[in-house]
């Protein structure tokens, strides 16, 4: 049984810390850099683990028959291991656009951010929708340029394409020597050294390392890099001519961002890049809960619930609350505060999760996350901590971009549907809307794509046990009004709609940007915002 750490271990614990998320489009690689990281890690004993476990989850998990039958990824977790005296927390996310509401909300409870882009591919929409929201929380983002054993575009042309598109400053931490079949090693521009790989069997196994130190054009490192010495030396003398310089406060802002080059597949360049990016990545920062600071040493315990799961496990069929911990240390039988309702509770039933497996939580640390059996109690963005006066600000809402009506049919199943619906969307599996009049015949949900209302559907029929019928809307586009706004303006106009949110904030549904554009061209002092509170995403950190 843990007991309390005193304050210098409670220090180093939170201090070594490392909790993030890796953010991309479909297929630039994130389960592959994620299982070659477990890899590194010691958290898997040979790679293809990840992919074996997926297809394990497959075989027995039922509603997530769906992912099953769209080999996709609905479902995300946490995944954890030590490297180099850091406990290292990665919060996994589905890879499916669709899904990416469940994405946004989990880069709420991370400290950094792992942005990977396909070499050949560059800043995809995925990815720069992503980099928004991390950029909106002002969370460090660390890139990782992956595929560089296939032949893909100029180091330089990626940079220049990360600068213009996402408006961040690039600083290659390294440089690749090399590319395609051909791609060998990297020229490590802080360490001044150059790293070849070999071996690795093809990423199965660790790659070995082999180093050179000395400056890009010293002798032994142009002899290294054989044919490519030319282009490595040119380019690296163009990125210290004209390129930024690291600085740290940028990176920590999100204003710059640190740039990798490897190949997930190979292992080439994984290791490397672990290792730098868990010394330059920070460990968790203060955060601002109800206008004061929350140390993270300082304060005792606290934390916040980013994202509720049910029936992860066929098994079981519970909820988990995704606890990410804010401040102080975790004990098991800890009692705390549900701050929303004001009730005391003990959290004498917690998890720790490892993809899909559990373990019991003796004690865990500010940046951990914990999974609360949840018997209906939490909602996302609940705060738990042991003061009335805490409250970190809740976890934004993100427009979504399709939206359909309920058909509500029999008035007997009306009530199970609503129930569910109304425990579905507290879990946040879609968006729910409502006319201003009118009761569950005037819902509307929400969702960024048509996969998460297929999993709505799935769910209400076999947890619930009942139908649930859309109907097309032809809306794209929300935006929550701040100022200058009348509903009334709008009750005859036939391509915005306006609607109640499940808080009930009026929001404006609209069947295409030009429609927002037009509206605030006619109307000055109409304020629109793409959450129903910006304010969330300043106070977060
Ligand atoms: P995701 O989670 O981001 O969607 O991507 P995932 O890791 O599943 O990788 C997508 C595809 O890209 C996979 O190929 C994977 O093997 C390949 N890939 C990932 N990293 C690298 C890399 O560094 N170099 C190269 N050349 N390929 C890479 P696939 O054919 O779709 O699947 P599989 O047959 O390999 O399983």
């Amino acid at each position: 049984m843990a007991s309390a750490r005193n304050p210098l271990e409670l220090r180093r614990e939170i201090d070594r810390r490392r909790t993030f998320a890796i953010i991309s489009h479909p297929d630039a690689g994130k389960t592959t850099l994620t299982e070659k990281l477990l890899l590194y890690g010691g958290a898997l004993r040979e790679a293809g683990a990840v992919r074996a476990q997926k297809a394990a989850r497959h075989a027995t998990s039922d509603w997530l028959e769906l992912e099953k039958q769209r080999g996709i990824s609905v479902s995300s977790s946490v995944l954890h291991f030590e490297f180099d005296e850091h406990r290292v927390n990665i919060l996994d996310t589905p890879g499916h656009a669709d899904f990416s509401e469940d994405t946004y909300r989990t880069l709420m409870a991370a400290d950094s951010a792992v942005m990977l882009i396909d070499a050949a591919r560059g800043v995809e929409p995925q990815t720069r929708k992503l980099c928004e929201v991390c950029k909106l929380r002002r969370i460090p983002i660390f890139t990782f340029v992956n595929k560089m054993d296939r032949h893909g575009r100029d180091p330089l042309d990626i940079m220049g394409e990360i600068e213009e598109v996402l408006g961040m400053e690039v600083v290659p931490a390294n440089w690749p020597v090399g590319a395609g079949s051909d791609f060998r090693g990297i020229y490590d521009r802080f360490e001044r050294c150059l790293m070849t790989f070999s071996g690795g069997d093809h990423g199965t196994h660790r790659v070995e390392e082999h180093v050179v130190a000395g400056e890009p054009d010293s002798e032994a490192v142009m002899e290294a890099m054989g044919p490519f010495a030319e282009d490595v030396v040119e380019g690296l003398e163009l990125l210290e001519g004209a390129g930024a310089e690291l600085d740290a406060g940028l990176v920590a802002s999100g204003a710059q961002t640190p740039m990798f080059f490897g190949s997930a597949l190979t292992n080439f360049g994984v290791h490397p890049f672990l290792k730098r990016f868990l010394e330059m990545a920070p460990g968790p920062v203060p955060r601002v809960s109800s206008g004061d600071v929350i140390d993270p040493v300082d304060h005792p315990f606290s934390g916040f619930v980013f994202k509720i799961q049910a029936n992860m496990d066929p098994d079981h069929r519970d909820r988990i609350a995704f606890l990410r911990i804010c401040s102080g240390q975790f004990i098991k039988g800890l009692q705390t505060l549900h701050i929303r309702t004001g009730k005391p509770i003990r959290l004498t039933n917690s998890t720790l999760l490892m993809g899909k497996d559990r373990t019991e939580v003796d004690e865990a640390f500010a940046g951990d996350v914990v999974g609360l059996f949840d018997p209906g109690l939490f909602r996302i963005g609940d705060t738990l901590a042991d003061e009335k006066q805490i409250g970190y600000a809740g976890i934004p809402i993100f427009a979504p971009e399709s939206f359909m009506r309920v058909e509500v049919a029999g008035v007997q199943k009306r009530k199970a549907l609503e129930k569910g619906i109304e425990q579905l969307v507290q879990e946040g599996v879609v968006q729910l809307f409502r006319d201003p009049e009118g009761g569950s015949a005037s819902w509307i949900l929400g969702a960024m794509g048509p996969l998460q209302f297929d999993v709505m559907k799935h769910r209400l029929q076999s947890e619930y046990g009942v139908e649930l019928t859309l109907s097309n809307l032809p809306y794209c586009l929300a935006r929550w009004p701040q100022a200058g706004f009348d509903p009334e303006d709008f009750r005859y106009s036939e391509r915005i709609r306006v609607v109640l949110d499940r808080d009930d904030n009026w929001a404006l549904l609209a069947q295409s940007s030009w429609d927002f554009d037009r509206l605030l061209e006619r109307n000055e002092s109409l304020d629109l915002s793409e959450t129903p509170d910006p304010s969330l995403f300043e106070s977060a950190n």
